[in-house]
């Protein structure tokens, strides 16, 4: 039987720990700031901003929503863009996908001021990342890290397996493995017999989107088991992209769904507004 990692209480630490520092940037007259864009109308999208707003709530972190309307055009998203990246008391610009196809999200990202970049995804932040410098790291990649770390999960020569090749998780967790010396491979849906390498993975992190997709023929005894996704299973309740019930047979360790790697991300959105806020007043 596997250790349930328990992000829901590791991401309460951290939030606890952000508080305190936040209280003393308040002292000395800073108030971190957040700002938020969305553009039309994701029901994900909403839930996650909502969380990040009770977050920053939580923290004492100043939170500002931006509700662009479906029909807005990339020179009005870039506008809004450069205005909040010239505006000195916002100190993290975070623009939620996915945005209205129309639109140019790689475009809208590179105009965030990288010093702002609190979800890292602007090509400089992500070019660091690559060079093993510090940036801002993309939050659910961080979180998973942080997950590993808390745990004592020792990462330094393991064989690592990231089903997944998304800009936002699959891309930069291969990184972010890499930087702390693991043998990385990345899978994805052009990826021939899958199992073949899942199944070598000392840690294994599945972001698919795909209800229950991983299963226990998929993973190798002991093996640790990492869960991004957020799906609905047949009877409409939220399950990840691992069938975490016979997969928790095998795995060491493994994260559920919900309470594993969901409250981390918001977590680390929380320690690089605190880490950008500081960097720009040259704490
Ligand atoms: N859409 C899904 N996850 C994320 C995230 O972590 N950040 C942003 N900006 N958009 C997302």
């Amino acid at each position: 039987m596997s250790e349930v990692i328990d992000g829901k209480l590791v991401a309460q630490h951290i939030r606890q720990k952000l508080k305190n520092d936040v209280e003393k940037l308040r002292e000395n007259g800073i108030v971190p700031k957040l700002a938020v864009i969305m553009v039309g109308d994701n029901e994900s999208s909403k839930i996650y901003v909502r969380n990040k707003s009770i977050a920053c709530k939580e923290i004492g972190v100043e939170y500002k929503e931006y509700l662009l309307p479906e029909k807005t055009n990339m020179k009005e998203l870039l506008e809004l863009i450069d205005e909040l990246n010239n505006d000195k008391s916002v100190n993290g610009v975070l623009l939620q996908s996915p945005i209205p196809k129309d639109l140019d999200i790689n475009e809208a990202f590179k105009a965030i001021a990288p010093e702002k970049d609190v979800d890292g995804f602007n090509p400089c932040s992500v070019g660091k990342l690559c060079l093993g410098q510090d940036t801002f790291i993309s939050c659910t990649p961080y979180g998973i890290i942080k997950l590993l770390e808390e745990y004592g999960i020792d990462i330094e020569g393991k064989d690592a397996v990231v089903v997944g090749r998304s800009n936002i998780v699959g891309k930069p967790m291969m990184q972010c493995l890499l930087n702390k010396n693991a043998t990385v491979t990345i899978c994805h849906s052009k990826t021939v017999k899958l199992e073949r390498l899942t199944k070598k993975a000392d840690i294994l992190v599945v972001a698919i989107g795909k209800p229950k997709f991983i299963t226990k023929e998929m993973v190798k005894e002991n093996a640790i088991v990492i869960d991004v996704g957020i799906n609905r299973d047949e009877n409409g309740k939220i399950c990840g992209d691992v069938d975490f019930d016979e997969v928790s047979k095998v795995a060491s360790y493994i994260t559920p769904v919900p309470g594993g790697v969901g409250p981390m991300t918001v977590a680390m959105l929380m320690n690089n507004i605190v880490k950008a806020t500081k960097l720009q007043n040259k704490m």
